[in-house]
C-alpha cells in the first residue's frame, strides 16, 4: 500500500513534468540536428593511407607487399591530414624510439597464435628497433644460410646477441673451399685485440658499438678470453 503511494507519486510527478515541458525540448529533431552539426564542424584529422602514396611512393610500395601491409601509415605517424594539406610546414610524428613497436609486438599471451612477438628487455635491448628492422617492410634480418647449414648453434646464438648485425664474414674470412672440405680449408679467426678495437676502441669511427679503453680494458688478455664473440654480453 505504502509502496504503491510512493510509486504513484514518482510516476505521476515525472508524467506531470514531461507534460509541462515546452515541445521544443521534447523533440528529437533538434537534438539530432545539433549533434550532426557539432560532428561535421570538427576538422578532419586523418587523410587515409592512399593519400600518402601520391608523394611517398617508396614507402607506399614497400609497405604494400611487406608484413605491415595491413597497417595504415597513420597508425604509426599519427593523424596527418594537416601534413597532406601543407607538407612542408606540418610534419607528421615519426617515432624512432623503442617504445612504439612493442605496443603491438611485446609478448602477451592473449595475442593470436603465430603473431610475431618479442620480449623487449632481452631482444637487442640497446638499440632502437629501426636500426635493424625497416618499419615499412620489417623482414626479420637473417644470417647467411650458408653458415647455418653446419654451424646452426652459433648462428642461433649470434642472432639474438648484440652482434646480430655483425656478419660472420666480418670476423671470419671464409674461403669457398671451406664449405666443401671444412676440416682441410679453414676460415680465419680474429687474432689480435685490435681486431675488436676496430669497432670498440675509443675514437673508432664506427659509432654504434659501446666503447672501451683498449690500452687498459682486459689488459694483456685477448678479448674472447672474457667475452664469447658470438654472444658478447655473456662474460666468461
Ligand atoms: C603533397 C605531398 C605529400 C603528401 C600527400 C604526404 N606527404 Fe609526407 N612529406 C612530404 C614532403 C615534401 C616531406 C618532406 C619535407 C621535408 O623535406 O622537410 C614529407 C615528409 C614526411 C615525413 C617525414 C617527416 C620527418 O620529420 O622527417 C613523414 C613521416 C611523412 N611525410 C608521412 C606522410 C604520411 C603518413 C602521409 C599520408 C597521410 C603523407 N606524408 C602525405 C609530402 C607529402
Ligand atoms: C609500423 C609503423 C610505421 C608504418 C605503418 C609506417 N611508418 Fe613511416 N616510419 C616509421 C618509422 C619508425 C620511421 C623512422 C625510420 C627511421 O628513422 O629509420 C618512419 C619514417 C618515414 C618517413 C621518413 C623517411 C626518412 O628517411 O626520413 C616517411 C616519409 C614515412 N615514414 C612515410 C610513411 C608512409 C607513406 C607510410 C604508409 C605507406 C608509412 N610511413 C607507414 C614507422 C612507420
Ligand atoms: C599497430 C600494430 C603494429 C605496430 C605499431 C608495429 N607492428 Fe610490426 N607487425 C604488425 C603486424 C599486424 C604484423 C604482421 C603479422 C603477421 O604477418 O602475422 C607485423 C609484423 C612485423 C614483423 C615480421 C615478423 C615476422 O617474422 O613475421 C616485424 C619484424 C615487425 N613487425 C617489426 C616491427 C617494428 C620494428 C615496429 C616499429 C617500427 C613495428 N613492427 C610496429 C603490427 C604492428
Ligand atoms: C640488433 C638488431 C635488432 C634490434 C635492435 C631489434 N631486432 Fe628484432 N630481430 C632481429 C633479428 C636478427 C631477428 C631474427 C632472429 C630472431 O628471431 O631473433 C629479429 C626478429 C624480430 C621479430 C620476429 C620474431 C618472431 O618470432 O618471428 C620481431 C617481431 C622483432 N624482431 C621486433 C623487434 C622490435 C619491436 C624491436 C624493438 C623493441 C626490435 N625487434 C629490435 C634484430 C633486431
Ligand atoms: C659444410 C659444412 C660447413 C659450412 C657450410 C661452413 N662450415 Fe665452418 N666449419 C665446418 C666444420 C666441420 C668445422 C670444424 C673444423 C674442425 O674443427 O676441424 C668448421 C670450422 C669453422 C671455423 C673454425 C676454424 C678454426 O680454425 O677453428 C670457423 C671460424 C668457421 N667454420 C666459420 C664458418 C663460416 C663463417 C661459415 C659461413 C660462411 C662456415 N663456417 C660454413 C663446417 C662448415
Ligand atoms: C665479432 C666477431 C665474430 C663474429 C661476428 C663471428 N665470429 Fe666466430 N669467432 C670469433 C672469434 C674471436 C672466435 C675465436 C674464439 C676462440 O678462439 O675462443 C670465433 C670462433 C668461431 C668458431 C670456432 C668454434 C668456436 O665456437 O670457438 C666457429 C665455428 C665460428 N667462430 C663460426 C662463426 C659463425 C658461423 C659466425 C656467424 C654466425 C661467426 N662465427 C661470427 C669472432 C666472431
Ligand atoms: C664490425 C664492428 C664490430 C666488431 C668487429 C666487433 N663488435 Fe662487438 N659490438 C658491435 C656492435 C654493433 C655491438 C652492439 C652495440 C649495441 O647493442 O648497441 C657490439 C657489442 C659488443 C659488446 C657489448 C655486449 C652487450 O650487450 O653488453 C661486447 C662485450 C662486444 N661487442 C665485444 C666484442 C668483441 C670481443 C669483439 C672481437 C671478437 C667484437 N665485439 C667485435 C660491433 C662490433
Ligand atoms: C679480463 C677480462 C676481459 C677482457 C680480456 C676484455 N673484457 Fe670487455 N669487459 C669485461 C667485463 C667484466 C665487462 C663488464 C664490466 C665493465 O663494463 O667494465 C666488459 C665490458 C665490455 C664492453 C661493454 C662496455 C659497455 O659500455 O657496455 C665492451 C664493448 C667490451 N668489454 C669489449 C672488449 C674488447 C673489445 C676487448 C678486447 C680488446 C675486451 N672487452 C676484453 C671483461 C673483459
Amino acid at each position: 500500500m505504502r509502496l504503491g503511494i510512493v510509486a504513484a507519486i514518482i510516476f505521476g510527478g515525472t508524467g506531470l513534468i514531461v507534460y509541462r515541458l515546452p515541445p521544443a525540448l521534447k523533440s528529437q529533431r533538434f537534438h539530432r540536428q545539433t549533434t550532426l552539426q557539432a560532428e561535421s564542424e570538427r576538422s578532419v584529422q586523418f587523410a587515409g593511407f592512399n593519400a600518402c602514396g601520391d608523394c611517398h611512393d617508396d614507402e607506399y610500395q614497400k609497405k604494400k607487399t611487406g608484413y605491415h601491409k595491413n597497417l595504415s601509415c597513420e597508425t604509426c605517424h599519427g593523424p596527418a591530414a594537416g601534413h597532406v594539406a601543407d607538407p612542408v610546414t606540418v610534419k607528421p610524428f615519426v617515432s624512432r624510439e623503442r617504445r612504439g613497436c612493442p605496443v603491438c609486438h611485446e609478448y602477451d599471451a592473449s595475442r593470436p597464435t603465430g603473431f610475431p612477438q618479442i620480449v623487449p628487455t632481452v631482444h637487442n635491448p640497446l638499440q632502437p628497433c629501426v636500426t635493424c628492422h625497416n618499419p615499412h617492410d620489417p623482414v626479420p634480418p637473417k644470417t647467411p644460410e650458408e653458415c647455418s647449414a653446419c654451424h646452426a648453434g652459433i648462428v642461433r646464438t649470434k642472432a639474438v646477441s648484440s652482434h646480430a648485425l655483425v656478419a660472420c664474414t666480418q670476423c671470419h674470412t671464409v674461403p669457398e673451399q671451406h664449405k666443401a672440405t671444412p676440416r682441410i680449408v679453414r676460415p680465419t679467426k680474429p687474432e689480435t685485440r685490435d681486431f675488436c678495437g676496430k669497432c670498440h676502441a675509443r675514437g673508432s669511427p664506427v659509432v654504434a658499438p659501446p666503447k672501451i679503453d683498449i690500452s687498459t680494458h682486459g689488459e694483456k688478455y685477448v678479448c674472447w678470453q672474457c667475452h664469447y664473440p658470438h654472444l658478447p654480453a655473456e662474460r666468461l
